[in-house]
């Protein structure tokens, strides 16, 4: 494939690796990383154009069509106001940023100059994701009474050759914690089940983890459409579970992100019913993201997880720490 479109990716760490890999089929790619190893690693392992340390000074030098901005969440507002000036699409990891402040400005500025922005909730692209929000459309466990959503993992797992306490997630000032890095399942719910009305959080420490951000969320959540959503997010449980389950009228649909399955109880027959997918099929949602983002691009079309999208979840986010700290329900306007 002719390469025709340019992009800089800004962070060259975990993420920003896994898009590189994957944008690179579609775009020639320069990149903007402050650690000289991870310059120099990425260089040796990937097809890159032109390295810089200052995003600023490739942004000053190039033309890029896009920038991925797969740093950790404090930077990614003054990257995306930087990058909008220079008239470039954005595809910016999720969370959108630390909080929704400053977003609404810079939707707006897209919108006028019909830049392309893209917030990289990646989950809707697994395909046992699309399964499981087809089945819950069709009412397959009829009217829906509640859901439960599990997300925990153990920090110091995520990456063996990196102390967690460096990371920028044991860091509250960089953007990290339980409920900023897995927001994931908060687009979810809004995804496949409906919009949030009213939060009802807490936010907090409990584990030895040493860390200032929060290793863990507990949320309750009053949907428009009635539904209540208990919520349980943290990084210091030993065995990685992600799950959602849904209890209907005729039965409950159980999605596993850990076991790679759909269950469904039939009330009616009072029988379980499993749908297996793989590893594979997870860790699809990344070059199917990056070609979703590319065609929008090519086709100059506006993308589904938008930012004015994102901000419903970065709303979410906002409430539930503001909950957390007054103590109080609060609810979203
Ligand atoms: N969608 C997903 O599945 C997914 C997975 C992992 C991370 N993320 C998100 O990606 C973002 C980054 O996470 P990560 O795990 O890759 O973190 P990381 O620490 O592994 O990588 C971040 C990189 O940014 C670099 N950096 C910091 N400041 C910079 C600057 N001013 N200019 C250029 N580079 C700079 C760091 O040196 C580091 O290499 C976070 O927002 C995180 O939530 C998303």
């Amino acid at each position: 494939m002719k390469k025709i479109k340019k992009l800089l990716v800004i962070g060259a760490g975990s993420i920003g690796k896994r898009q590189i890999d994957n944008f690179s089929k579609y775009f020639t790619i320069d990149i903007a990383e402050i650690r000289n190893d991870r310059i120099s690693e990425t260089v040796k392992n990937y097809n890159i154009n032109k390295s810089y340390k200052d995003y600023k000074k490739a942004l000053t030098n190039e033309i890029y069509d896009a920038v991925a901005i797969t740093v950790p969440p404090h930077l990614h507002l003054s990257i995306a106001k930087y990058a909008v000036k220079k008239n470039c699409a954005l595809f910016i990891e999720k969370p959108l940023g630390m909080n929704s402040k400053g977003w609404s400005d810079i939707y707006k500025i897209c919108k006028k100059k019909k830049l392309l922005n893209y917030v990289a909730y990646c989950h809707r692209f697994i395909p046992y994701v699309e399964d499981f929000k087809k089945m819950v459309r069709k009412k397959l466990i009829g009217n829906i009474y509640c859901a439960h959503l599990k997300w925990s993992s153990y920090l110091p797992d995520w990456h063996k050759n990196e102390n967690y306490k460096d990371f920028y997630m044991s860091k509250k000032s960089q953007g990290g914690g339980a409920l900023l890095d897995d927001s994931h399942g908060i687009d979810l719910i809004q995804y496949i089940l409906g919009d949030v009305k009213k939060v009802n959080a807490l936010v907090t420490n409990i584990s030895e983890l040493q860390m200032t951000s929060d290793d863990c969320f507990f949320g309750i959540l009053n949907l428009k459409n009635n539904i209540v959503v208990q919520l349980s997010f943290d990084l210091f449980s030993r065995t990685p579970r992600i799950y959602l389950e849904i209890t209907g009228q005729k039965g409950t649909l159980i999605w596993d992100r850990v076991n790679h399955s759909i269950s469904f109880f039939d009330r009616k027959k009072t029988k379980w019913n499993k749908k297996e997918y793989s590893l594979k099929s997870l860790m699809s949602m990344y070059p199917r993201q990056a070609r979703y983002f590319y065609e929008c691009l090519i086709k100059k079309k506006q993308c589904f997880n938008n930012i004015k999208e994102a901000l419903r979840t970065q709303q979410v986010i906002d409430a539930a720490f503001k909950s957390s700290e007054n103590k109080k329900i609060i609810k979203i306007s």
